[in-house]
This record gives C-alpha cells, structure tokens and sequence, in this order.
C-alpha cells in the first residue's frame, strides 16, 4: 500500500469527481485550533456554545431541595475552548444539509462511538454532538495520529496531510442493501454484504439483480474515473435500479476484507497449477493434484498440453464473485461490539493482556481463599 492510495481515498479527493453519485456532504478545513482540541486526549469538554441551551431552568425551590454538597469539586471548572465561527460555520452546514448529519474526517467515521451519543446514533443535529462522537472515536484518532500506518512508502513520501471535518446529508440506511466491492487492478474481482452481523434473506432472493446492478453502476460511474488501479468501493442499493456511492477505501489489509481473505483479494492465495480437461467435449478447469469432478465414465481427457496449463486465480472465474451469508450459522460477530466497552473488560475477554487475566485469576483466588478461612472461623465449636 503507497501513501498516494490512502490519499486518493481520503474524502476531500473524492468528492468533487463523485458528487452526483454520493451522499450530498460538505467538507470544511478544520483550523489549528479545532485541529489540536481533535488530537487532545485529555479529559472531554466540549467547546462553548456547540449545543443548544437548556430550554428547562430550575426554580429557586427545586434548586434548595437538592442537596449538592456531595458533589462539591475541588472548586477547579474546566472550560471547553471558544470556536464560535467554526461553530456557526458547522450549524449553517448541518442547516443547508436539512438539519441532521452523519460525520466524519478524512477516512473514518466515529461508529466505533455511537454508544456515547444520546440518540445512540451517528445522526448530528449540533456542532457539540459532532465534536462528541469525533473526540470519543478511535477510529477517528487513527486518521489523526497514523493515517499512513500501514504504507511501505512511508518514510520517503512526503506525508503532510490537511485534515478536514465531512459533514454528510443525514440518510437512514439500511445495512441489508449496503455492499463492498473490490477492484484489483482496475478489474472489479469481488463483492459481498458490508454488514457480516446477519443473514439477510433479500440478498438471496434478489441476488442476480443486486450483482448486475452493482456491476453497471461501477461502470458508469466509477470504473474509469477512480485514479488508483486497486482499491475498496463501499455502495448502497435502496432499491432496483438505484445504487449510490457511499465510500472509497484502500485496497489491503488497512479495510475488513468482510468475506473475502486479503491473500484471496491479492491473488496470492491460490498458486497451485490448473490444467483444462475435456469433459463430454466441454473444457473443464481443476487444479492438477484435485481428483477430477463429476462422473468418471463421464471423463474423456484428452492430450493436456503445456499450452492448456495455467496459474489460475479461483476468483476468476465468475469475476466479480458476489459472496453474502444465506443462512443464520454465517453471521459473524459485528466489529463495533467491543467499543463502549471499559478496556479491561475487552482485555480479559479476549486474551489479548495474559497479565491481566493472570493478576484478575489470583485476585479471584485470593478472594476466594480469605471467604474460606472466614467460614471456618464462623463454624461453631
Ligand atoms: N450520510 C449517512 N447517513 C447515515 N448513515 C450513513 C451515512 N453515510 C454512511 N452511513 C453509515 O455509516 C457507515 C460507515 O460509513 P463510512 O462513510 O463508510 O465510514 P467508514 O469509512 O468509517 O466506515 C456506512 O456503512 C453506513 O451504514
Ligand atoms: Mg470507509
């Protein structure tokens, strides 16, 4: 992956060539201040005046009955910083976007942070509830702190990146029509569901459709226009006939292959030689060391010649190979499940800290062994 692919997908290149097949979204710079108040990870105030005033005020009454003396603080009131004209230039935009918006910044969107908003959704009505899903994602600071992580070239490109805040028309989507395609090479070689958390029945039923309309919208809108060679194309079908872009994203293994392996998605995975049979005069393709398919009365090889061996990529064959899950034993766990989550809860459940799981079993141990000795004490002589 070179840094040029990341760039290409970021959102700011994309949108102007796009704009008639996409979400409409207005993208705004994002000055030093907001730029630094972003790349903060100190504690979460947000910015004077990025949400609304409360309409509900206390009276006198209500204010004495409460008794807030648990509550005194040390006296120190943190203050959020002042962007009253970057604030007023989010509110005319989530205005001229018809009141609700989804965010993002160059690449990611904040889904890993639903949880802390209100509405447990993406959807933004205020400049404050766009600074708190952004502040409280870790996707988004992965576009911040190593937007070229995963880059080979990086250390010699120049990586000065201009970061903005995308501001996107809010639209209920429906994840049973959203789809990842996966051009290599500027063939498209593959497509699948985009959300693996389900089985959805329609995707069966309508797949020859969902395939081929898929396939023409690339044509026409993508295909020749995209600059990189590879690269992942998110897209929504509401309906026959109707696809829209939603996103572009870098070939490799920076995106979730969903169905597909990224050894797969490379061609890397399958190097085995191939040969041509002839089936009941028909050409026919197997791998050299697989027991040949069908009927073996059926089977007629004829002279396989060096001419007719080939290294073959499986995904070939029926390109793009459209994958989605048919039934409920496919579903996958959805990746977002874990964020909301306090760290070392996600650390113990899934192993990723042995020491944490070492130092949590002795407690448990401990505390199990001081309840013991307690009971014997109890027992009565
Ligand atoms: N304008 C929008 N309104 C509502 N939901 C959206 C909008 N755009 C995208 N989404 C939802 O958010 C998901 C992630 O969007 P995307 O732009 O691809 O972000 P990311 O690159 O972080 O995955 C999409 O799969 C879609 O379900
Ligand atoms: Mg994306």
């Amino acid at each position: 992956m070179k840094v040029k692919d990341v760039i290409s997908c970021s959102f700011p290149s994309w949108y102007d060539r796009f704009e008639k097949c996409t979400i409409k979204s207005i993208v705004l710079p994002m000055t030093p201040e907001v730029l630094a108040y972003m790349q903060d990870n100190g504690t979460l105030v947000l910015p004077e005046g990025s949400q609304p005033e409360p309409t509900y005020k206390r009276n006198e009454e209500e204010e004495e009955e409460d008794d807030w003396d648990h509550c005194e603080t040390s006296g120190c009131v943190v203050e959020g910083p002042k962007f009253e004209e970057y604030n007023n230039k989010l509110k005319e935009a989530i205005k001229k976007l018809g009141g609700s918006v989804f965010p993002k910044l160059n690449w990611s969107s904040p889904k890993d942070a639903s949880w802390i908003a209100l509405n447990n959704s993406l959807r933004c009505c205020t400049p404050g509830d766009v600074y708190l899903l952004l502040k409280s994602s870790t996707f988004v600071t992965h576009d911040l702190t190593s937007p070229f992580k995963d880059c080979d070239d990086v250390n010699e490109a120049d990586t000065r990146l201009d970061y903005y805040l995308v501001l996107r028309r809010w639209m209920e989507i429906n994840p049973a029509h959203e789809f990842r395609c996966f051009v290599r090479n500027k063939e498209l070689v593959g497509m699948c569901q985009r959300d693996v958390s389900q089985s959805y029945s329609c995707i069966a039923a309508d797949q020859a459709n969902i395939r081929s309309d898929i396939i023409c919208f690339w044509k026409e809108n993508i295909e020749n226009r995209f600059p990189a060679p590879d690269y992942v194309v998110d897209v929504y079908r509401p309906a026959k006939d109707h696809v829209i872009l939603l996103d572009f994203n870098v070939f490799g293994e920076t995106t979730d292959g969903l169905l597909f392996s990224w050894p797969e998605l490379k061609g890397l995975e399958d190097t085995r030689q191939c040969q041509i049979r002839i089936v009941d005069d028909e050409p026919r393709l197997s791998f050299i060391d697989e027991e040949p398919e069908g009927n073996i009365h059926h089977f007629n090889e004829r002279n396989i010649t060096d001419s007719n061996r080939h290294s073959y990529s499986p995904l070939r064959e029926n390109m793009p190979e459209f994958r989605f899950i048919s039934d409920a034993t496919g579903v996958q766990p959805s990746p977002y499940m874990q964020y909301g989550l306090p760290l070392d809860i996600v650390d113990l459940s899934t192993g990723h800290d042995p020491q944490k799981l070492i130092d949590f079993l002795q407690m448990k141990m401990q505390s199990e062994a001081s309840e013991s000795s307690e009971d014997e004490e109890e027992v009565p002589s």
